[in-house]
């Protein structure tokens, strides 16, 4: 009998996970505390986040729902402050809250559709950064943000999406060579199709067969398996990786 492998202990860890009520976040937020840590669930959505708290608490360790707007300044702030308060450090933040969009040809795009996709897309891993970087200064971190296949090549009628995820990238590779000697790994994920609300709500009852021509596996990811990388990357295992983007894309870049 072959054993599973061991998972690393995140135990007396705090991980703060943006868009952790959902999708990719939620498979995360549940990894963590699964693995010991002390995981906030900084998400806007309230019902969604306090089930989940909840839930994970009961069943698997701590974990504690705190409101939040990645595109208000004031709000991630709040939500590190009040980390900081609860737990007292921030060792792993995964900056995961995104928006989908519709496909629609750059022509047609009105800038208040590029403000609305930027605004969480970007700005929200610009701002969530920031506050992230402060806390961890001092007591070292690693950060992971979640940028997509589209953060690596384009994709027909999603420009702006594209934009924003390859910018996503950018601001990992610099914060990962600035901070590198202050003891912060940043890295990014860029998952593939992967089996969320934010893909089924998109795609209906066309996601079997466009799963099956999007890559060479010819299938979906499904959120756990990107989870698994983010975990990766923040643990101890990934210490002397910072700066990378890792496709978990079942080889659709490849
Ligand atoms: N699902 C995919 O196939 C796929 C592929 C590549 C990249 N991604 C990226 O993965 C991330 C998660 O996507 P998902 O598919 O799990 O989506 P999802 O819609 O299931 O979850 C997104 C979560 O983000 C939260 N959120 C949205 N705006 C927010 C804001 N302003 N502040 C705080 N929270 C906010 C939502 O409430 C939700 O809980 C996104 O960044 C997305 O771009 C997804």
């Amino acid at each position: 009998m072959v054993n599973a492998p061991a998972m690393p202990s995140f135990s007396g860890k705090v991980a703060v996970i943006t868009g952790g009520a959902s999708g990719i976040g939620r498979a995360t937020s549940a990894w963590f505390a699964r693995a010991g840590a002390r995981v906030v669930i900084a998400d806007r959505s309230r019902e969604e986040g306090d089930a989940l708290a909840s839930r994970l608490s009961r069943d698997q360790g701590d974990a504690l729902f705190i409101e939040t707007d990645v595109t208000r300044p004031d709000s991630i702030e709040a939500t590190v402050a009040r980390t900081l308060r609860e737990y007292g450090r921030i060792d792993c933040a995964v900056n995961n809250a995104g928006l989908s969009e519709t496909p629609i040809d750059l022509t047609d795009a009105t800038p208040e559709h590029w403000t609305r996709l930027m605004s969480v897309n970007l700005r929200g891993v610009f701002l969530s950064m920031q506050q992230e970087i402060r806390a961890m200064l001092g007591s070292g971190g690693a950060i992971v943000n979640v940028s997509s296949r589209t953060g690596l090549v384009g994709k027909p009628r999603h420009a702006i999406y594209t934009a924003g995820k390859h910018g996503v990238l950018g601001l990992t590779r610099s914060a990962a060579v600035d901070y590198a000697r202050h003891g912060i790994r940043i890295n990014a994920v860029c998952p593939g199709l992967v089996r969320t609300p934010f893909v089924e709500r998109k795609f209906g009852d066309g996601l079997p067969a466009l799963a099956a021509a999007m890559n060479p596996m010819g299938r979906i990811g499904e959120p756990e398996e990107i989870a698994e990388c983010i975990a990766w990357l923040c643990s101890d295992a990934a210490s002397f990786v910072t700066g990378v983007a890792l496709p978990v894309d079942g080889g659709a870049v490849a």
